[in-house]
């Protein structure tokens, strides 16, 4: 069985060295005693305290919140993969919404970064979905089939199975409000037709598909098992230690109650 992704996106968030310091404390002791098989913690945190977090519990890797399209050179303020996987980074989100608006993110861009982390060996939790505008006037299917066409174009097999997708519709980030199960099941079902055009069966069956966008354990049934996502993708309530394991719980012990 796939792992479950549960992934912190910590934001710019913990200003201070001895903020990250306790709340990697807080992870490690929420984890005693804590053993997961299937779930599996990744956290994001700001760029710059990367190196607060090399002391993650066991079963949680390091993320990074975005890269450069460049692995080196003449590039002012950007942050090359190459630096990332040095810093003991595994996964990078891109093209989250919160680039897309204030960083004039595009999809064409997300794809040169997509395709920069695989080859040079990170893994890329691509994030896309609809404005509240896009999705009155019905146009969620293609937004969705715009973003992964861009950005699983020309990309090899090998390379495609290796991506994250995480939909993560831009008016629930942070809004306290999910879509319903039925919504999510639908992009779902969407998303695997996309990609068995684009690839053979078997290989659109394995790509996870993840929700993102005001999650947290209450509504965790909801937007992810019923839904049939591989994971979420957590923003404010990641801030939370408790919270981001009380939901690795949670997917560990359906897990074990299919077992
Ligand atoms: P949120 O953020 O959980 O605070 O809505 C999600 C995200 O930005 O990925």
């Amino acid at each position: 069985m796939p792992p479950f992704y549960v992934i912190g996106n910590l934001k710019m968030n913990l200003l201070s060295r001895e903020e990250c310091d306790e709340y990697v404390s807080q992870l490690r002791r929420e984890m005693t005693g804590k053993t997961f098989a299937h779930a599996r913690g990744i956290i994001a945190p700001p760029v710059i305290h990367l190196n607060r977090f090399q002391h993650l519990p066991p079963g949680f890797t390091l993320a990074a919140q975005d890269m450069s399209q460049e692995t080196k050179g003449a590039f002012t303020g950007e942050i090359s993969p190459l630096m990332l996987r040095d810093a003991g980074v595994g996964h990078v989100i891109l093209g989250h919404s919160e680039r897309r608006m204030y960083a004039g993110e595009t999809d064409e861009l997300v794809a040169l970064k997509t395709r920069l982390a695989l080859k040079e060996n990170l893994v890329p939790i691509v994030c896309f979905g609809e404005t509240e505008e896009e999705r009155r006037r019905d146009e969620t299917v293609a937004v969705i089939e715009r973003t992964i066409r861009t950005v699983f174009s020309g990309l090899s097999s090998l390379f495609a199975e290796r991506v994250i997708v995480a939909y993560e519709p831009r008016w629930a980030i942070g809004a306290g409000v999910t879509p319903t199960m039925t919504d999510i099941l639908q992009v779902k079902v969407y998303l695997r037709k996309l990609f068995s055009e684009l690839y053979e069966p078997a290989l659109a069956e394995r790509i996870p598909v993840i929700y993102g966008g005001s999650v947290k354990a209450a509504v965790l049934p909801s937007v992810s098992w019923e839904a049939e996502m591989s994971g979420v993708l957590v923003g404010g309530e990641s801030l939370y230690p408790r919270e981001l394991i009380k939901m690795m719980s949670e997917a560990e012990a359906r897990f074990n109650s299919q077992d």
